[in-house]
């Protein structure tokens, strides 16, 4: 299988094809959604709190994508492998062509993605060879801005104002946007404005493409989920019982005994 690339995804578009895109931090979780043709791998700045254990994605460093981008690349051949710039890396066009670069060059990364209207840096990323990743609706790395995660786009007016920031940025040259936690219609009315495919996130069943952060999906953590998201697996209750097990078994004597032993005998 060949690799995805940034031309498949607007021949999605027109050809009406919906597809995928799924969170991965790790090598292994990265190898099996590879494998079952997920096309899209975000290593999104949510690895601040899914692996990190941090409240927001606030506190995600350079460092810490650099690290996860790397292993997950490792891990595709398939997918297009997309990277989050965190909060704080690309405050100036400068910083941000800087750390783009580096997250192209240092992990083989193919894109990266940005929140908000940053229309100059995504010109000159995508002049200087960066493909571009929009994501606009609720900006995470806004979080104290926007007073919490909150449901956006809510009235006309602002329904307005978004598509005409992503007029914006398709015409600043993002390949692809990203819409997150916004009412059905405004997603719709976005992306039938656009030439570009949209990939929604709590954005109704209008989007091109449809992302879900892998630990929410996989029911890997205990905590509640926003409404939007489908848990396809129940994974917490399944490792926290193997884990119960194996305690139980080797405060018992049970675990390893005979089977789970090499039964040599000594020259
Ligand atoms: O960082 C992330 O995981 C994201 C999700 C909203 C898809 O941007």
């Amino acid at each position: 299988m060949s690799r995805i690339t940034i031309q498949d995804l607007s021949a999605y578009k027109s050809r009406g094809e919906r597809f995928a895109m799924l969170t991965a931090y790790d090598y292994l979780t990265a190898t099996i959604f590879d494998k079952a043709g997920i096309p899209l791998i975000l290593v999104g700045d949510t690895l601040g709190i899914f692996v990190q254990g941090h409240d927001t994605t606030l506190p995600v460093t350079m460092d810490a994508m650099i690290y996860h981008c790397e292993i997950v690349v490792r891990a595709v051949s398939h997918a297009l492998v997309i990277g989050d710039l965190p909060f704080g890396s690309y405050d100036t066009p400068e910083e941000g062509i800087c750390n783009a670069g580096r997250l192209l060059k240092e992990t083989g990364v193919q894109a990266v993605k940005l929140e908000g209207r940053h229309d100059a840096l995504i010109q000159c990323l995508t002049q200087n060879g960066i493909p571009v990743i929009g994501h606009l609706g609720l900006t995470p790395q806004s979080y104290h801005q926007l007073s919490g995660n909150k449901v956006q786009a809510r009235t006309k007016t602002a329904v307005e104002m978004l598509i005409q920031d992503a007029l914006a940025l398709e015409n600043a040259g993002v390949f692809a946007l990203l819409l997150e936690a916004i009412p059905s219609a405004a997603a719709k009315a976005v992306t039938e404005a656009l030439k570009i495919p949209t990939i929604g996130i709590g954005a109704g069943p209008d989007c091109d493409g449809q992302v879900l952060v892998s630990t929410d999906m996989l029911g890997l953590h205990s905590e509640q989920t926003p409404r939007f998201v489908k848990q396809y697996a129940q994974l917490h209750p399944l490792i926290a019982t193997a884990a119960e097990r194996f305690a139980a078994e080797v405060r018992a004597g049970v675990y390893p005994g005979t089977d789970y032993a090499y039964n040599w005998t000594l020259k």
